[in-house]
């Protein structure tokens, strides 16, 4: 770790590890997993495609890819035990939920001990396809739907989405949302993933390192802003008068409110994330003819561009393509997860292999050393 750090608020531009797994210019607007463009990512790889990328470092050939796709889909199933466990839950917010639902996988997991490298990765490609049943499962019984059994013939998208409504989605929502996964797979040193590597560590077990990251993501600053933006967006209301946006906007940013899923710690430009999503958004909002929170989200941009200098994040944009999904408020954060997981154990398998201690210091300014002790009767 670099030396000139004493006191540097929220480590900005600190250095804290090496990492072969993704690469971010902030300056340029470059975000690459593996080497790779998330521009050219984006479009044209799936979502399971990414996770071979991020955990073996190069992409799968069709026959690697059809066998991370069939490990997957056994791994997809909810036992019972934790549908007996979700449907003891309050009805709690969904990150809660999926916390408490990810740290009791690891009492279901004979290998959850097991250190080995082979079982580490197993335990990487378990915890993504059942983070993603969990999420769908928990979202379906929210909704007072009975939990549907994954369909094996399906790919992580499609199956996410066809778990959570019970219908067979359409190609164009099954693309949005495998998209959207793509974009939010790995994110080098986020909060959550520095959370995650730090657990890992201490040499704590990987579902232990995989629950601080979700807790770490729930956060409003993080991976919490993508709900915080639909919200927002229906307290303004469908339709709301453009006048009536920008007058509310403006009274937030005059009362120094933050407006959730704009600024950026590393991107000093567009974040390219939010290109494929204010993109995704329109297009979803024109085909199911809501488009007005696009429309709105159009413009808060232009607003907050114009007083703040400062652009959209990966959260701005996912809110209204998520909701032109018809997908819950509640599952926009846990659906994050879906995603990162995927990152969170590359980096913890990375920090695995190469590990050290994390243990940086503090630059002390409480009261001056020694103080005098006070017996407890005379203070
Ligand atoms: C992402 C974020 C946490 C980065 O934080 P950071 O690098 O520590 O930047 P700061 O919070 O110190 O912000 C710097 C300045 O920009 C302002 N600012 C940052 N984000 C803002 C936002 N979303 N709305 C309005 N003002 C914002 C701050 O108020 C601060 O202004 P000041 O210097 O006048 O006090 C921050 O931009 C934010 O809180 N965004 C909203 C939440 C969000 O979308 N999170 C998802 C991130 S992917």
């Amino acid at each position: 770790m670099s030396t000139d750090t004493k006191g540097k608020a929220g480590l900005e531009d600190v250095v804290a590890t090496s990492s072969d797994i993704c690469f971010i210019d902030g300056d340029r607007g470059v975000l690459s997993y593996c080497g790779y463009d998330i521009h050219d990512l984006a479009p044209s790889v799936s979502f399971e495609e990414v996770c071979y990328l991020l955990w073996h470092r190069r992409l799968p050939n069709r026959a690697e890819l059809g066998d991370l796709q069939s490990q997957l889909a056994a791994a997809r199933p909810v036992g019972e035990p934790m549908l007996r466990l979700m449907k003891s839950l309050p009805a709690v917010d969904g990150m809660d939920a999926l916390r408490t639902l990810t740290s009791a996988l690891a009492h279901y997991d004979a290998e959850a001990a097991d250190t080995a490298p082979a079982a580490q990765y197993r335990k990487a490609v378990r915890l993504t396809a059942q983070l993603a049943s969990l999420v769908a499962t928990w979202g379906r019984l929210q909704a007072g739907g009975g939990p549907i059994a994954p369909d094996p013939a399906l790919g992580h998208a499609a199956n996410f989405l066809y778990m959570l409504t019970g219908n067979r989605p359409s190609p164009t929502a099954v693309r949005a949302f495998d998209t959207a996964l793509v974009l939010h797979a790995d994110h080098e040193l986020n909060a959550s993933t520095f959370a995650a590597r730090v657990s890992a560590a201490t040499l704590t077990d990987l579902y232990s390192a995989v629950v601080g990251a979700i807790g770490a993501l729930k956060g409003p600053l993080h991976g919490g802003a993508n709900a915080d933006v639909m919200r927002l967006l229906l307290e303004l209301g469908e339709n709301a008068p453009m006048e009536r946006v920008e007058e509310a906007i403006r009274q937030k940013l005059a009362r120094k409110e933050k407006i959730p899923g704009f600024g950026h710690r590393v991107y000093h430009t567009e974040d390219p994330r939010a290109t494929h999503l204010r993109k995704m958004s329109k297009e979803l909002g024109a085909k199911s003819g809501q488009n007005s929170w696009y429309q709105m989200s159009e413009r808060i941009e232009a607003l907050v561009k114009a007083d703040k200098k400062l652009n959209p994040n990966v959260d701005f944009y996912s809110a209204s393509t998520y909701y032109a999904l018809g997908i819950p408020i509640d599952l926009y954060t846990p659906i994050f997860a879906v995603s990162r997981i995927s990152g969170w154990t590359a980096h913890v398998l990375e920090q695995y292999a190469n590990n050290r201690l994390i243990r940086p210091r503090a630059d002390y300014t409480g009261p001056t050393y020694p103080q005098r002790l006070v017996p407890l009767e005379q203070r």
